[in-house]
């Protein structure tokens, strides 16, 4: 297999605090050496070994690949016009959902498929090398089981999401459709998803709903993950932590015993201030997670209702501007947290045996990414050993 050095690394995150101090482990002027899908070595560019190739970095810096733990990208449709009514005051609701459930029931195959993968084109353009996408717009057997299978084509972290919203079709019997969720619906969908997820929320599912979906869910082999407390306080968050949830989404409105279960418990609060961003609500607050303790990963949440951004970049200069984060710790979020909340070990970081996922920016420092926000700085991305942008 190839081999391939990238050298004249200014500044190297590596996620690695074996191989430089902190917790971004960073080596000034490394070189990355790439064997077949591995990083196979890394360390000063003035000892970097002899390879079939070689890439000049010409003194920029490389990070791994974001590792964006939560998107929603099999749809159909946007929703240009409720983005439109919301800034000009109306307030985000669940019910915005029904109407990407209807374009996407009526979208074919091949039309969510092309949708799927444009965005994904698009995420990694902007250095993402690991998404996970949900279902969540279908509501129905056929149509859950149809996004996963989509999805699972193109990314190895599927979630099954039939529980976004109770489907209109059983808008009289909430009851009856989470026996849908938990009976046909996750026969249908367990073999295609990795993860399970529920929106536990005033007007979506509420925690006993929530707690009966989840079990349901993971004695089927699906790990839990959970929408919750973003738009009010609620029972998500310490639910999530209960069932040893890989990660709670949203955490916007946390009491104190909410930001006391995840400092304590394995949970990963992972944060999507895009959807704040779009939705005007206010932004999660990182600082307090972080001196408590939890941690945090910073994902895009990317869909057509609260957030329609598939840029990590820009969900780094918000949490740092407005959510109390260091550069340095959006960074580690958005890489090395997003890989916790995936359960993976492979990812998020670049050190030897570590799949080959680099970003090379445009830029001397990952601090550049929310120093100069809105700026393209993704210069080259390779994913599994291969030059992708
Ligand atoms: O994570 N909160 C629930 N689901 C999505 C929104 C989906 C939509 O509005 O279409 C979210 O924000
Ligand atoms: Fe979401």
């Amino acid at each position: 297999m190839a081999t391939t050095v990238i050298t004249n690394i200014s500044s190297l995150v590596t996620n690695d605090p074996s191989l430089g101090a902190g917790p971004l482990g960073p080596v000034q002027d490394a070189a990355v050496v790439i064997d077949g899908d591995r990083v196979a070595w890394v360390g000063a560019s003035s000892k970097a070994p002899a390879t079939d190739n070689r890439v000049d970095a010409g003194g920029r810096a490389v990070l791994p690949g974001f590792v964006d733990s939560h998107s929603h990208l099999v749809f159909a449709g946007d929703r240009t016009a409720e983005f439109n009514a919301r800034m000009s005051g109306q307030s985000y609701s669940a019910g915005g959902i029904r109407t990407t459930v209807a374009a996407t029931r009526a979208a074919s195959d091949e039309e969510l498929e092309a949708n799927l993968v444009r965005h994904l084109r698009e995420a990694l353009r902007q250095g993402t090398t690991t998404l996970e996408t949900k279902s969540g717009y279908g509501l129905t057997v056929e149509d859950e089981a149809r996004a996963l299978r989509i999805a699972a084509a193109h990314t190895d972290e599927v979630t099954y999401l039939g529980a976004h919203i109770v489907s209109p079709d059983y808008a009289d019997d909430p009851a009856a459709y989470v026996d849908l969720v938990t009976g046909p619906m996750l026969d249908a969908c367990a073999p295609h998803a990795r993860w399970v997820d529920v929106f536990c929320e005033k007007g979506a599912f509420d925690g006993d709903q929530a707690r009966t979906i989840l079990t349901a869910g993971a004695a089927r082999g699906l790990i839990p993950r959970v929408h919750a407390n973003q738009l009010s306080y609620g029972p998500g968050v310490q639910l999530a932590v209960e069932l040893d949830a890989a990660s709670a989404d949203h955490c916007t409105h946390l009491t104190e015993a909410d930001v006391d279960a995840l400092a304590n418990g394995n949970t990963v609060a992972t944060l999507l201030p895009g959807a704040e961003f779009s939705t005007r609500a206010p932004w999660p607050d990182a600082r307090r997670l972080l001196d408590a303790g939890a941690t945090v990963a910073l994902s895009t949440d990317c869909n057509p209702g609260s957030s329609y951004t598939s840029s990590v970049p820009f969900c780094i200069a918000l949490a740092v501007r407005d959510m109390g984060m260091t550069p340095d710790e959006a960074v580690w979020s958005a890489t090395a947290g997003g890989a916790a909340a995936l359960r993976r070990t492979d990812i998020g970081r670049i050190a030897p045996g570590t799949r080959a996922d680099l970003t090379l920016l445009e830029a001397p420092s990952h601090v550049h990414l929310a120093y100069r926000p809105g700026v393209p700085l993704v210069s080259a991305v390779w994913r599994s050993g291969v030059r992708e942008v």
